[in-house]
């Protein structure tokens, strides 16, 4: 049986600026990401994709690609410019019969809506690592405390099993569970990045997305930072986005990985098939310079 997707994206637009009909038309297009008519700036353009259940797929490219921007619209942040994004979800999530699709979800587009709809996706649906732990933490609460605020917004109420569970998340995610009481600016950037991983899937979210989660820390943590999402992937049922101008984390996580350049989707396809024989001069500079 062919799965359906949990993700479908379409033709999703982010243009910084006013924009035009130039950078805006999608049967217009121009070279860079710098409209030649009205100077906006092109995030993202018309980038369609589908994620299927227990899938791991790669964005790759360089910096400025729109990579971040695209997972921030995913994950609700931004506001698209145009675009669509359909949820799907037939299996249970878990057992506190909050974690499936909201009914006004079902066949919409996302992106339109309600605020509640939204809210209720955020929480329950995705799992978010961001790119900088400003962002997906706060530094001075507790490493516990972040774990169980984002339980609370998933209407989780028994504190108690609240802190039982942000325990056994860090414990799972290697973090020194007498250290649960600390907060993460004590800790380094490795530490800070499992314990975002930790509360991204405190809500045993459908999908998990992650945002150049080993950049910038150094090589033996990455190595266990990687091993941890690998573990996960086996052993919980998620879905998951890998975000990286890395391609030695694209090779070891994913299975299909599409590659972007100045916010176009350039290419895509098995990502062994795009180590091994990238179609694009793009790609193969990109593969040749990781060699
Ligand atoms: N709020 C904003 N206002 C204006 N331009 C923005 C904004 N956010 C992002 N951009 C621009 O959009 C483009 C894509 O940025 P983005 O952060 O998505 O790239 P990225 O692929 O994640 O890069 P990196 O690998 O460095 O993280 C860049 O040109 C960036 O300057
Ligand atoms: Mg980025
Ligand atoms: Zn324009």
């Amino acid at each position: 049986m062919i799965k359906k997707p949990v993700l479908k994206a379409r033709n999703i637009t982010k243009i910084f600026g006013k924009g035009c009909p130039t950078c805006l038309d999608d049967d217009s297009d121009f070279e860079g990401n710098i409209c030649p008519d009205c100077k906006s700036v092109v995030g993202c353009k018309n980038i369609s994709f589908d994620l299927y259940p227990n899938e791991v797929l790669g964005i790759v490219g360089e910096s400025g690609s729109g990579k971040s921007t695209l997972v921030r619209m995913l994950y609700l942040d931004i506001e698209p410019t145009k675009g669509e994004m359909f949820l799907e979800f037939d299996g249970d999530l878990g057992d506190d019969g909050f974690s499936g699709l909201p009914a006004q979800a079902i066949g919409a587009n996302i992106f339109s809506a309600k605020s509640f709809v939204k809210r209720h996706i955020k929480n329950f649906f995705f799992g978010m690592v961001y790119q900088s732990a400003q962002l997906g933490l706060k530094l001075d609460v507790t490493a516990g405390g972040n774990i169980v605020e984002r339980m609370l917004m998933a209407n989780n109420r028994d504190i108690k099993k609240m802190r039982a569970r942000a325990s056994y998340l860090l414990g799972k995610t290697e973090i020194p569970v007498e250290r649960m009481d600390e907060p993460p600016k004590n800790f380094s950037g490795g530490m800070q990045q499992r314990v975002q991983i930790a509360k991204a899937i405190s809500n045993e979210p459908a999908i998990l997305l992650l945002d150049e989660v080993t950049t910038g820390l150094d090589v033996s943590v990455q190595a266990k930072v990687l091993d941890l999402i690998r573990t996960l992937q086996n052993e919980i049922k998620v879905s998951m986005l890998v975000v990286s101008h890395d391609l030695g984390v694209i090779r070891l996580l994913t299975n299909r990985t599409i590659v972007m350049k100045n916010g176009r989707i350039i290419e895509s396809g098995l990502t062994d098939q795009i180590l091994e024989d990238p179609q694009e001069e793009y790609t193969q500079i990109l593969v040749n310079s990781a060699l």
